[in-house]
């Protein structure tokens, strides 16, 4: 049976870009034809709120997909267009979403000794569906997070580069050595993608240049071309549109998810 590639984010701090890269990547590959899922892991719900997904309080989100009360197939919505045009839904994009009731999971995950490979198993049915799921994850150590990082077969750490990213880089690393000794992930490290690097015009502030260099030094020959600081991200999640919808004349700003994506699909 053929199956997804599926990329689940860690990043042991909040605001490293976890959910405006799953964002803009769902996007993207789904732009490009590739049936693609996009999974809110993060109780916060950042990633459902940005993509539009309401959803009736009686329907099925990821809570209830991880404690089995609903087939995978049962739980999963299209993305609604920002645009007023006669597509409704964007082609190519779903998303499981969650609620703060996501909360729940940790609990019964905790008593459940196989809670690493359960959110695995559960999305077993949609394999055949999408050439490409990703997980979007909280910030902390949690039964959540490890379930996502058990589903995944390609990490992805993003890292603001900044003190604080350059730390939770260092903890997330270690984080994900120590899950891979207990045998709780086999997922491959697609590599360090730094958040929110500073340009001078074609240059590296000297700040962003060092913090490159740190974090070059943690993660040898496994740092990815950086997102670049800019408003433009912001504003795209906050109109749900992409990149180059929001400003075609920027659509450069879109070259890292690309990269991305050629990496994951050679
Ligand atoms: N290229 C960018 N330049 C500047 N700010 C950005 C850029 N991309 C995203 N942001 C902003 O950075 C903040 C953090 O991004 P994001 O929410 O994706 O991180 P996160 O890791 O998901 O955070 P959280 O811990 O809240 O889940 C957000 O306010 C977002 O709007
Ligand atoms: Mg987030």
């Amino acid at each position: 049976m053929p199956s997804p590639t599926v990329l689940t984010f860690l990043a042991l701090s909040g605001g490293q870009g976890r959910t405006t890269v799953t964002y803009l990547l769902g996007l993207q590959a789904a732009s490009h034809g590739m049936p693609t899922l996009l999974i809110d892991a993060d109780p916060q719900h950042s990633l459902t709120d940005f993509l539009r997904v309401s959803i009736p309080s009686d329907q099925p989100t990821l809570l209830e997909v991880l404690r089995g009360d609903i087939s995978a197939e049962n739980a999963f919505y299209p993305v609604p267009t920002p645009f007023q045009s006669t597509d409704l839904h964007r082609p190519n994009l779903f998303l499981i979403p969650c609620d703060r009731a996501l909360d729940k999971a940790q609990r019964f995950l905790a008593q459940l000794s196989t809670n690493a490979n359960l959110l695995h198993q559960r999305l077993k049915p949609l394999y055949p569906l999408f050439d490409f799921i990703a997980i979007d994850t909280p910030a902390y150590k949690s039964h959540l997070l490890l379930t996502a990082l058990g589903a995944a077969d390609r990490i992805l750490i993003p890292a603001e580069v900044a003190a604080k990213g350059i730390k939770s880089l260092s903890e997330s690393l270690a984080f994900l050595d120590e899950c891979r000794s207990l045998n709780l992930t086999q997922a491959q490290l697609l590599g360090i993608l730094p958040f929110r690097a500073q340009w001078h015009r074609t240059n590296p502030t000297a700040e962003t240049k060092a913090n490159l260099d740190l974090i070059q030094q943690i993660a040898p020959n496994q740092v990815l071309p950086p997102i670049l600081e800019s408003e433009f991200y912001r504003q795209a999640l906050n109109q749900a549109t992409t990149l180059a919808e929001l400003a075609p004349q920027h659509s450069s700003l879109e070259q890292p998810i690309d990269d991305l994506l050629n990496r994951l699909f050679p």
